[in-house]
C-alpha cells in the first residue's frame, strides 16, 4: 500500500472522531481538546515504544507535573511490563492502531519512540485524530513521509516536537547565537563527525530463528516488508543498520550533530549531495561514509556552503580545518564551523562551544546573550520534553516542531539515499521534491505493507 493510501485509511478511521475546534491564533495556543478531560490543565499521554529511548522519553515526559500517563504500547511484552510497573494505572497495548482507536477521546498527546520505519505510520494516524505528537528523530524513514507530516501538522495546527532533546540545551543555543552574531563571520563549511558504526557490510542473514514469546514480530515489522526473524539482527537497536528500518549513522547521529549548524545558519534544503562509501548491497547501510552536501548561501554563510559528514572512522585526523590549538585532541563526535574570521568548535555533547582565531582559543563573552545560564545537564535534559507539554497547555512554543524537523530530516534522508549511489553527485529539486537523477527518486517514497 502506498503511503498516501495509508494516510487516507487513517483519515477514514478517524472520521468519526470529535474533531476539536482548531484554534487559529498565531501566537502560543494549544489545540488540544480538553472538553472531555476530567482534569483540565492536564495532558494525558500515550506512549508508543517504551523500551530503549522510549523509556527515557516516558520518564522525561512524565516528570512534568501536568502529565497523566494514560496508555503504554509496545510490541515486546518485556519492555511493556517494565513501563507498566512504573505506571500501573496506564492501559497497555501491543498494537498502536488499537490503542489510538480505543483511546482517541481520552488521550491528548502521543509520544512515538519506535524504530524509524514506524515513526510516520504511527504519527500520521495520531495526527489525523488531532493529537499533539512528540516523535523521535529522525522524524521519518522516507522524504515523502516527512513532507506529509509537515503538511498535516500545519493543516491541523497541531502541537508537534521532534525528539532532539539537545536542541534545547544551553550549549547548542549559545552556539546558534554566537554564529548568528557573526563571531566568525560568514561560514563557508561545516565539518561534522561521529565514529559510530550503524552500518552493516555483510549479506542478508540466511534462515530464520524462533520468534521469542515476548515479541510480536508482525507488529514490529509494521508497514515494512515481511522478513524472517533473526536474533540480534534487528530488534532491539540493530535495526538502525538495516535499510528497511533505520537510516544508518547519518540518520542516527547526523540529525543531532547537524541540528545546530542547520538551525544557526538558517539552511533550507541542499542542492547537491554526494557520498563516498562502498557499493550498495541492498540490505545494510555502508559502515563508513563521507557525505558532502552543497547548499545555496544564506545570510549567515558564504555564497556556496558545504556540509561534510564523516562516520564510521570519524573525523579525518589530519584535516587542516580540524587541527585544534595546543595539539589538543578532537572529541569523538562534534562539528567545526569554518568562518571568514575564525572557527567555532562544538563538541557533541554536553560541552561548551570554543572559539578559535588564528590558531588559538579565544575567550567568548556570553554575557551579551540573553540566555539562562546553565546549571547542570540533569536540569537541561527534560527541557525539550517539558516545552512540548507546556505547548500543549498553551504556555510555550515548541522549538523543533515538524515544520522545522521535516526539513532537517529531509536533508539528512537525501544523504541516506545518496549512500545507494556512491561517488555520484545527486541534484535535488526541492520545489518538486525530486532528484534530477531519476533512478534515485524511487527511494523517496515508502510502500506500506498491510499488517
Ligand atoms: N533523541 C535521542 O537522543 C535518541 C537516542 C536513542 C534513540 N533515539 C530514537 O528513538 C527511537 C527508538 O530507538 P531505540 O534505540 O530505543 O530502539 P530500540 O529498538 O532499543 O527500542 C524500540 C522500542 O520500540 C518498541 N517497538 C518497536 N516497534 C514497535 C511498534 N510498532 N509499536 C510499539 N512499540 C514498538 C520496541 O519493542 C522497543 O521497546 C529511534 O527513532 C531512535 O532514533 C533517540
Amino acid at each position: 500500500m502506498k503511503r498516501r493510501h495509508f494516510i487516507k485509511k487513517s483519515a477514514l478511521l478517524s472520521s468519526t472522531v470529535l474533531v476539536p475546534v482548531l484554534n487559529s491564533c498565531k501566537s502560543i495556543v494549544s489545540n488540544i481538546d480538553t472538553s472531555n478531560n476530567k482534569y483540565p490543565g492536564r495532558v494525558r499521554s500515550a506512549h508508543i515504544g517504551v523500551g530503549g529511548m522510549g523509556l527515557e522519553d516516558l520518564k522525561a515526559i512524565s516528570s512534568h507535573v501536568s502529565v497523566d500517563v494514560t496508555a503504554l504500547c509496545d510490541v515486546d511484552s518485556n519492555y511493556l511490563e517494565i513501563a507498566h510497573d512504573m505506571f500501573p494505572k496506564a492501559k497497555i497495548y501491543k498494537d498502536y492502531r488499537v490503542m489510538l482507536k480505543e483511546l482517541r477521546n481520552v488521550i491528548d498527546a502521543v509520544v512515538i519512540s519506535t524504530p524509524d520505519h514506524t515513526h510516520a505510520p504511527a504519527s500520521l494516524m495520531a495526527m489525523e485524530m488531532n493529537k499533539a505528537v512528540y516523535c523521535q528523530k529522525p522524524l521519518t524513514h522516507h522524504v515523502t513521509e516527512a513532507r506529509a507530516m509537515k503538511k498535516l501538522a500545519s493543516d491541523r495546527n497541531l502541537i508537534t516536537q521532534m525528539g532532539i532533546q539537545v536542541h534545547s540545551f544551553y550549549d547548542y543555543k549559545l552556539a546558534t547565537l554566537l554564529i548568528q552574531s557573526g563571531i566568525i563571520g560568514k561560514v563557508s563549511t561545516v565539518h561534522a563527525w561521529s565514529p559510530k558504526n550503524w552500518g552493516f557490510d555483510g549479506d542478508i542473514p540466511k534462515g530464520s530463528d524462533p520468534i521469542p514469546d515476548h515479541l510480536d514480530w508482525n507488529l514490529w515489522l509494521g508497514t515494512s516488508p515481511k522478513r524472517p526473524y533473526k536474533e540480534g539482527f534487528y530488534h532491539p537497536m540493530n535495526w538502525r543498520k538495516i535499510l528497511d528500518y533505520g537510516c544508518g549513522t547519518l540518520g542516527d547521529m547526523g540529525v543531532h550533530i547537524f541540528d545546530t549548524p542547520y538551525n544557526a545558519l538558517a539552511l533550507d534544503v541542499p542542492s547537491t549531495i554526494k557520498t563516498q562509501c562502498r557499493q550498495p548491497t541492498g540490505f545494510g547501510f555502508p559502515e563508513k561514509n563521507v557525505v558532502t552536501y552543497e547548499f545555496p548561501g544564506t545570510k549567515y554563510t558564504t555564497k556556496n556552503f558545504k556540509w561534510i559528514w564523516y562516520d564510521g572512522e570519524g573525523a579525518p585526523a589530519k584535516h587542516k580545518d580540524l587541527m585544534l590549538p595546543n595539539n589538543s585532541q578532537l572529541h569523538d563526535q562534534g562539528a567545526m564551523f569554518i568562518g571568514e574570521k575564525g572557527n567555532l568548535y562544538l563538541p557533541h555533547f554536553e560541552l561548551m562551544p570554543k572559539l578559535i582565531v588564528n590558531g588559538n582559543y579565544k575567550e567568548i563573552d556570553t554575557t551579551k546573550f540573553n540566555l539562562e545560564p546553565i546549571r547542570d545537564y540533569e536540569t537541561e535534559a527534560p527541557k525539550h520534553y517539558h516545552q512540548f507539554i507546556d505547548a500543549c497547555l498553551g504556555k510555550d512554543t515548541c522549538s523543533a516542531p515538524f515544520s522545522y524537523a521535516s526539513r532537517l530530516t529531509e536533508t539528512i534522508l537525501l544523504g541516506v539515499i545518496a549512500q545507494r549511489f556512491p561517488n555520484t553527485t545527486l541534484n535535488w529539486d526541492s520545489k518538486n521534491g525530486k532528484f534530477a537523477e531519476e533512478e534515485a527518486n524511487v527511494f523517496l517514497d515508502a510502500t506500506y505493507r498491510n499488517f
